[in-house]
């Protein structure tokens, strides 16, 4: 019995090794993101739950925070000459969101949910802007 649970636990490590290889640090901060964006563009409009409209952005903001020091795994493409500029660049984008972000809890705060609806609209293009210019091709989601 406790030669098939290490041979189940062998298993699963082999099948979860190759997914855990193509998972960046950015990745798993960005997914987190994600779960949290999904939740708060469903209730923005929603007042009564701004409380928890405000917890989902705190996560947002936490996340980006940390993105904001990490490099795009496409960075390892860039020619070297232009590396530097390209992360410069990536982290202008990055601190631009957060910006936004701000904009959106001083919103909720003021119970602004029409003007907190319209700037998470404008978090989702940030979102695909960013993705555009620093996602690799291969790492859509
Ligand atoms: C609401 C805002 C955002 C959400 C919900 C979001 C969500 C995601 C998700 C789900 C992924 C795929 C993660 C994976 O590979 O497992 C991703 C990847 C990525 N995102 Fe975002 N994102 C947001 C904003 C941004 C912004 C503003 C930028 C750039 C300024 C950005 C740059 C990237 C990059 C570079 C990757 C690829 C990961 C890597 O290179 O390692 N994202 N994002």
């Amino acid at each position: 019995m406790k030669f098939r649970a290490l041979l189940t636990t062998l298993a699963l490590a082999l099948l979860a090794g190759p997914l855990a290889a193509d998972e960046t640090e950015l990745g798993a901060k960005m997914e987190k993101m994600g779960g949290a964006f999904r939740a708060l563009r469903r209730q923005i409009s929603d007042a009564a739950k701004n409380a928890d409209s405000l917890a989902k952005l705190a996560v947002i903001r936490q996340n980006a925070e940390a993105s904001v020091k990490l490099e795009p795994a496409m960075a390892k493409d860039v020619p070297a000459a232009k590396k530097q500029e390209f992360v410069a660049r990536y982290q202008a984008e990055m601190k631009k969101f957060l910006e936004l972000v701000g904009k959106v809890e001083a919103a909720l705060k003021a119970n602004n949910n029409a003007e907190a609806a319209t700037l998470v609209n404008q978090l989702a293009d940030a979102q695909k802007a960013g993705h555009k210019e620093f996602k690799k091709e291969d790492k859509k989601k």
